[in-house]
């Protein structure tokens, strides 16, 4: 179990400026945070791996980005209005409202009072209208996941691309949830950022192609730096399945919390888009659109063989990106003792995760010469592409490998005045693992990092 705390993770994420409480100067919101300057970066890199590896590394994945407010009928078709719901219990005395699982004994966890209420349902979407009438018609939805809108778009998708099964549509983007208790810093939110991808199969082809995608997305977190022995598949029992779930396993991961939840790889069977294409028929049936009723979108393949029709299958990889930070993060974090009392916060985070790629450290603070060497190292530097590179002028090189060691950060560069004074030119470079140091000529700096980073 990683011995990092969640206090220890939530003072770092503050201090460097990861994240931070939202709406922090009114006493935050429940549920929300916001990312800092380096959050955004970390975030960024994890969303560009998942991208990579399911979109640019492969032939058969297709992307999208849909909008976030969603039609009513999609999610009243796709189940969630009937069913996405925790059933709830009112306490009459505190006036509190608990997940009826967290009920103990018959009593309100807050007050201990018996007078509740039976349970029912509270919906988890969150709903607010379109336009300027706030009538029942104008009713839309902030999406709960972003896989509705890949099923309302499978035609065109299909159409536009000329793909043919088994093929997938990969999407990253905001979805919210009114979570009754959100907890556990970024673990459980109320806005959160989703990358799922639905991959598109034949029928009695679903569970071998389940299995595939629960082995290629475990060595794909193994790929981003996480321990093998820090997380486990768990398979879910019927009463645990979503409503349009045949089978799910999660990855669940050592959070500082306890073993949780990371990602869930479902056989969501043909239900959303058989849904979908009988929600159109009974659309146009209702909005007496009779005439338009032959061009309802079947949203179904057709068997290359037989020329019959049929709706496909769906394995569907679903990982919050803020879970998969925190993740990242826990297993990042080491606390390292260096001998003679002294210490150090190392974020041990795999290189293409680490939110500045290299540093670039001036020995002596304000002095213009070795301030010129470094702004023009830096230009050379992201000429190469390979992400964010800091300048610092700080002028303290101890506090700045410090906090280089502290956000993640691979290499730093320190530019001294043997640079400027000595040719061929040359500057320190400092590896943050194993904390060497060693010169490199500025003129071979350009092939040593495409090296590093590329390797
Ligand atoms: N489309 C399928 C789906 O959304 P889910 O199990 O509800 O399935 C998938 O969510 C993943 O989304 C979870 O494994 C988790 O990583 C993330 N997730 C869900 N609810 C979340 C929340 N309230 N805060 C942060 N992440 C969340």
């Amino acid at each position: 179990m990683p011995a990092t705390s969640m206090d220890q993770l939530v003072s770092l994420c503050k201090r460097r400026g990861f994240i931070f409480q939202n709406a922090d100067i009114y006493g935050g919101m429940q549920g929300l945070y916001d990312y800092g300057p380096l959050g955004v970066e970390l975030k960024n890199n994890v969303k560009a791996a998942w991208w990579r590896s399911m979109v640019y590394e492969r032939d058969d994945i297709e992307g999208l980005d849909a909008a976030i407010l969603t039609n009513r009928k999609v999610l009243h078709y796709s189940g969630h209005e009937d069913t996405f719901a925790d059933p709830m219990t009112d306490c009459r005395k505190c006036k509190g409202r608990f997940r009826a699982d967290h009920i103990k004994d018959g009593k309100c966890p807050n007050c201990g009072s018996t007078d509740l209420t039976e349970p029912r349902p509270f919906n988890l979407m969150f709903k607010t209208t379109v336009g300027p009438i706030d009538n029942a018609e104008n009713i839309a939805y902030l999406r709960p996941e972003t896989a509705q809108a890949i099923f309302t778009q499978f035609r065109n998708v299909v159409d536009s691309t000329s793909r043919k099964l088994p093929f997938g549509i990969a999407q990253i983007g905001k979805s919210f949830r009114n979570e009754i208790t959100p907890r556990n810093f970024i673990f459980r939110v109320r806005e959160f950022e989703h990358m799922e991808m639905e991959y598109f199969v034949k029928p009695g082809e679903d569970e071998q192609w389940h299995k595939y995608w629960i082995e290629n997305r475990v060595k794909w977190w193994e790929d981003q730096g996480l321990r093998r022995d820090r997380f486990r598949l768990y398979e879910q029992q019927p009463d645990e399945l979503a409503h349009y779930a045949k089978a799910c396993y999660d990855i669940e991961y050592q959070f500082p919390h306890g073993m949780e939840e990371l990602e869930g790889i479902a056989n969501r069977r043909d239900y959303d888009l058989g849904n979908h294409t009988k929600g159109q028929e009974e659309f146009k049936l209702e909005a007496h659109c009779h005439e338009n009723h032959e061009s309802t979108q079947k949203l179904c393949m057709k068997d290359e063989q037989t020329g019959e029709a049929f709706i496909p299958f769906v394995i569907e990889p679903s990982v919050g990106l803020d879970r998969a930070v925190l993740a990242l993060l826990t297993e990042a974090y080491t606390e390292e003792d260096l001998g003679n009392g002294n210490s150090r916060i190392v974020l041990k985070l795999k290189k293409h995760l680490a939110p500045i790629k290299v540093a670039v450290i001036p020995l002596k603070k304000n002095n213009e010469q070795i301030m010129a060497k470094c702004h023009e190292i830096k230009k050379n530097l992201l000429k190469l592409g390979i992400g964010r590179v800091a300048l610092e002028n700080t002028g303290n090189i101890g506090k700045a490998y410090r906090r280089h060691d502290e956000v993640g950060t691979p290499i730093c560069i320190t530019v001294d005045f043997e640079t400027i004074e000595q040719q061929p030119e040359s500057v320190t470079i400092r590896d943050r693992d194993t904390m060497e140091q060693h010169r490199v000529n500025i003129a071979d700096l350009p092939a040593y990092l495409r090296e590093y980073f590329n390797n």
